[in-house]
């Protein structure tokens, strides 16, 4: 059994924010993610919630080589092949059925399973895993409910996604057992339809230095 933790922790390490996109053109793809990188979020998550979304990762991988590139809405075994297949660099799910946390340990290529309560937890690192998804983070309890898990699950590490904001990532970000947060904020409908790259570019900028300058 294998479960890949310190290729999934390369992963999560390399960006504090990891931006959850959407991509409902495939055009889109490669400014977007490229936008994103120059704004200093190398590490990307496209979710398979569009028709476009494998190809678009395809693009990103191919052209966008700066750009870590990871599957997001993953549900399945076979929707964690495909992503593979297309050239997804890590694998990410709302949730951890049996099936998906038995397919994630015969994969390399490393899988971050999403789950909500102490229980799912428990099933999660009895599979052998160390790090997880908490999703939805802010209906989930947000900040304190992370913060709670500390104590019993002293060596497990969280990237929380769902209800974070730029105002709130940093909250998130100060606990101890946060290695990394999502979120879909980075790359709005109107501005990615708008083709506002630059834009988008700032948005990163800012959520960057929200988390890494102090007094922001
Ligand atoms: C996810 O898949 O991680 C969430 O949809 C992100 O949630 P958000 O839209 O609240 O950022």
């Amino acid at each position: 059994m294998k479960t890949n933790i310190s290729a999934l922790l390369h992963v999560l390490e390399s960006s504090p924010i990891i931006p959850v996109i959407a991509i409902q053109k495939l055009e889109h793809a490669a400014p977007l993610a490229s936008a994103l990188a120059d704004g200093g979020l190398p590490v990307i998550e496209v979710t398979l919630r569009t028709p476009a979304a494998l190809q678009a990762i395809e693009t990103i991988r191919k052209t966008v080589p700066e750009v870590t590139v990871g599957a997001g809405t993953i549900l399945n075994p076979a929707q964690f092949q495909e992503a593979i297949e297309y050239g997804s660099q890590f694998i990410v799910s709302p949730g951890s059925t049996t099936a998906l946390l038995e397919y994630g340990t015969t994969q390399d290529t490393p899988f971050l399973p999403g789950i909500q309560t102490v229980s799912e937890l428990m099933t999660g690192i009895e599979a052998g895993y160390r790090v997880f998804k908490f999703f939805p983070a802010a209906i989930s309890g947000g900040v304190a409910a992370i913060r709670s898990l500390q104590g019993p699950f002293a060596d497990i590490r969280f990237c929380p996604t769902g209800g974070i904001t730029a105002d709130n990532v940093s909250d998130y970000l100060a606990l101890e057992n946060v290695i990394c947060a999502g979120g879909t904020w980075l790359a709005p409908q109107a501005m990615v339809e708008a083709e506002d790259w630059q834009g988008i570019t700032r948005l990163a900028r800012d959520a960057v230095s929200r988390v890494t300058e102090p007094n922001n």
